[in-house]
């Protein structure tokens, strides 16, 4: 079975074969905690069943989707956090930056994942709430910022359409049963889908959490799982050298043994830019915890190298980089030939970008590793639906070993708890 592949090459001075060795047994260790469900956490391992999911839900979210397709004008998702990444995520890498431009019916937007008020009034501007679905995603039901953007947007949908057709329009995925949206949706009878119990914000991407506006983007979700199932097949493996999952948790583990405390996921594809926000909630909320793990940051290229690039080369020697590289060629687009050659590229003139790119990611890798920032590189043969269930997968993966050889309960968020309490007091309300 074809699958991504890790090229670490370039962490060599760092990552030696003796210190690979050195931590496969723990790697291992952890792989058994993972796969034998006896990690801390393990009541939160449902995300690894998921790529086999045969469920009626499943159907019923490609049901909801074509009816969604056929009559709305507007789909807008409600949630943050794990309730909108990888549906974003998903939707931008394999449809585009100009897809809402080349008005697809329904068009997808995201809302409720700040608290930004302008945004939201543009959004209502912009919005005709006569052929407009909602779709509120929440799993706890409680969450401040999707709770009061859906109290505005089901307000504005009422007032348009009237109750009936509004409760007809609106989809709340979220608990089977607790929490503040399970009884608001009972009481107005919304359709609801189900986020599993054992399945945590951050892992629900292909649950209805994601699947829902995926499909409704008009994006195959089968294909998607099918590629997680493969990449759950292959993440079976005992060793680093068949299982790229157990490779990449290894390798970043030893970096930050070695005082690289920071991971830049770096891309060359501006389509992939929310792929690297989904990434750094998985990695920052899994890991960053009891003092310890690695800051996820990300960068888009060649953007970036006009920025950032200055500190990732010469800066403080305190990170690495993780390269997302797209192998096929999205395009045949040319670099014409100018009579005058007035800016000197007649000497790649009748190359494809897509060559100029990859010869960017050469020349940065390089340069980034001889200047002291080791970098290894994730191969994503194609941007499909397929390799996209790969991707989440493999990070998935790799985020829960890495978790626990870190000492670290992957799937518990405690620290996002702190900033609420305060907000809540002085919000005043009535406890807190
Ligand atoms: O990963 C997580 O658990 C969080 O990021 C949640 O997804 C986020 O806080 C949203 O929570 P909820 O779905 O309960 O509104």
């Amino acid at each position: 079975m074809p699958s991504l592949r890790v090229d670490i090459e370039n962490t060599k001075e760092l990552v030696t074969d003796k210190r690979l060795q050195a931590i496969e047994p723990e790697i291992l260790n952890a792989k058994k905690q993972l796969d034998q469900h006896t990690g801390p956490g393990s009541d939160f391992h449902g995300w690894t069943r998921l790529p086999f999911q045969t469920n009626h839900e499943l159907e019923l979210i490609k049901e909801i989707a074509a009816e969604i397709k056929d009559s709305a004008g507007s789909f807008i998702c409600i949630g943050i956090g794990g309730s909108y990444l990888g549906a974003q995520a998903t939707i931008s890498a394999l449809k585009g930056e100009f897809y809402h431009l080349q008005s697809p019916q329904p068009r997808v937007h995201f809302a409720g994942q700040h608290l930004s008020s302008r945004y939201l009034e543009e959004l209502i501007e912009l919005i005709d709430f006569r052929n407009v679905y909602l779709n509120i995603i929440s799993k706890s039901g409680t969450t401040t910022e999707p709770g009061l953007v859906f109290r505005i947007l089901s307000q504005k949908l009422v007032a348009a359409v009237g109750e009936a057709t509004a409760s007809r329009r609106i989809i709340a995925t979220t608990d089977k049963e607790k929490g503040g949206m399970r009884t608001l949706a009972n009481e107005k009878g919304y359709r609801t889908l189900v986020i599993p119990d054992d399945v945590g914000g951050r892992f629900s991407v292909l649950t209805p959490v994601g699947l829902l506006p995926i499909a409704v983007a008009g994006i195959d979700i089968e294909a998607l799982l099918a590629g997680a199932r493969d990449m759950a097949s292959l993440t079976r493996e005992n060793s680093l050298e068949k299982n790229p999952s157990l490779l990449y948790a290894a390798v970043r583990n030893i970096l930050l043994r070695q005082g690289k405390v920071i991971e830049i996921l770096a891309n060359f594809e501006s389509r992939l830019h929310y792929i690297s926000e989904w990434w750094k909630q998985l990695f920052g909320e899994s890991e960053g915890k009891n003092g310890k793990g690695l800051f996820p940051a990300a960068v888009d290229l060649t953007t970036d190298l006009h920025s950032l690039g200055q500190l990732i080369q010469d800066g403080p020697r305190n990170l690495f980089e993780l390269f997302l590289i797209l192998e096929e060629n999205p395009t045949q687009l040319t670099i014409p030939a100018t009579t005058d050659n007035y800016d000197g590229f007649n000497y790649i003139a009748g190359q494809t970008m897509a060559y100029v790119n990859h010869q960017a990611y050469e020349a940065t890798a390089l340069a980034h590793r001889e200047g002291g920032c080791p970098n290894l590189t994730l191969f994503l043969p194609q941007l499909t639906a397929y390799w996209l269930g790969q991707l989440f997968y493999f990070f998935e993966y790799a985020v829960a070993i890495s978790g626990y050889v870190l000492g670290v309960n992957p799937f518990v968020q405690p620290g996002v708890e702190n900033y609420k309490t305060n907000m809540f007091k002085l919000l005043g309300k009535p406890g807190f």
